[in-house]
């Protein structure tokens, strides 16, 4: 660990709940000490945008006092409509004058206006390329507006936020974390609530990030449109029917209709990458996200585009607090955790 820097806290701020995460990184690796998830409404985060934030910060409160953290400095992820992540390939320049080159650069990818955004990037090292050829580079464009709110919210509940990341750039440390840097290309496939992230990884590096507004309330409003039962009574019909217990049969045909149209969005992103990818198989999607047991989701998804799949086991090398932490409750965990693990890894070294 770097002398002086100060420990932080994760804080997933999710369509349909909060994650905390705090760790530490020992001689043995990385152990969670504390972990919590807590509840929002529906409609106050929505594809990534804040849109109640003394709620959600009122919300960050209880869980900050349940699960007992004393550290004030956060690590949060932005993601969906906020975030566009966007690979260029630039003429060989010196380090130093990438970032201004890039700001010109930046108008022509950005969905957005550039003057109301934050611009970050990184270089994506080919050890075999010379020094003329082309710079591979990583365009992270962020919309203010919506980091000013993830950091209001902060505030509120008393924190600081000191590291802003991207959710799925954070998945992708997770998984860096309990896989190693995987040879060739490495597909992380998120299915959250309101979004699902795919993050592509090559040798370690993460080449490709896209944000999806499907997930698990898909199914959920889907369920509550078309069978006329309250937002509530949907959600647990699809969590009845996702362990398999008995339900009404129009809730697996919806069910089932919901993920073609699942499977399309998911499909299209991938295809996406494949456009502007520059070629090369993806050999495996890990993945992850509370949606991830919505019955034959994932195995479709994995016939759909080719690939086959993993479930993601962020415990595979990072260990836990037994003395705090049971092993019932990581397994709860496993699916929801990936991102708040890997913000809960940045700005420490291990
Ligand atoms: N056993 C289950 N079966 C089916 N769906 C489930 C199950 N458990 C959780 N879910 C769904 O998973 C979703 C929550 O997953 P997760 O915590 O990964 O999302 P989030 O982080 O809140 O949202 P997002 O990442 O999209 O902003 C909810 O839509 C919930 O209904
Ligand atoms: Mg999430």
């Amino acid at each position: 660990m770097f002398f002086g820097q100060k420990k932080v806290v994760a804080i997933d701020i999710g369509t349909s709940s909060v994650k905390l995460a705090e760790m530490d990184a020992t001689r043995k690796g990385w152990i969670l000490r504390k972990f919590g998830v807590v509840t929002l409404n529906p409609g106050w985060v929505k594809e990534g945008e804040i849109l109640e934030p003394q709620s959600v910060s009122a919300t960050i409160k209880t869980l900050i006092q349940s699960v007992k953290t004393k550290r004030k400095n956060v690590a949060t992820g932005i993601f969906g409509n906020g975030v566009i992540v966007k690979r260029i390939s630039m003429a060989p320049i010196e380090e130093n004058l990438i970032a201004e080159a890039i700001k010109w650069e930046a108008e022509q990818y950005i969905p957005f206006d550039v003057n109301e955004a934050a611009i970050d990037h990184h270089v994506i090292r080919h050890p075999d390329r010379g020094a003329g050829e082309n710079l591979d580079i990583i365009l992270i464009g962020a919309k203010q507006e919506f980091v000013f709110r993830f950091i209001e919210t902060l505030e509120s509940a008393d924190l600081k936020c000191s590291i802003l990341d991207v959710s799925g750039f954070a998945l992708a440390n997770c998984f860096e974390a309990n896989y190693g840097k995987v040879q060739g290309l490495t597909a992380l496939l998120n299915i959250g609530a309101g979004v699902t992230n795919l993050v592509i990884i090559e040798n370690g590096d993460v080449i490709f990030s896209r944000d999806s507004m499907v997930g698990g309330q898909t199914y959920t409003n889907e369920l509550h449109k078309s069978m006329g039962v309250s937002v509530p009574e949907a959600e647990s019909l699809k969590i009845s029917a996702s362990m398999g217990q008995e339900v009404p049969p129009e809730v697996n045909t919806v069910l089932a209709s919901t993920t073609e149209q699942v499977v399309d969005e998911i499909r299209n992103a991938f295809e996406f990458f494949i456009a502007t990818g520059g070629g090369g198989r993806v050999s495996k999607i890990y993945v992850s996200g509370g949606s991830i047991f919505i019955p034959k989701l994932v195995e479709e998804i994995s016939a759909a585009v080719g690939v086959p799949f993993e479930v993601f086991n962020p415990f595979q090398q990072i260990t836990y607090d037994e003395k705090s932490l049971t092993p019932d409750y990581i397994q709860q965990i496993q699916s929801i955790s990936p991102v708040a693990l890997g913000l809960a890894m940045r700005g420490m070294k291990e």
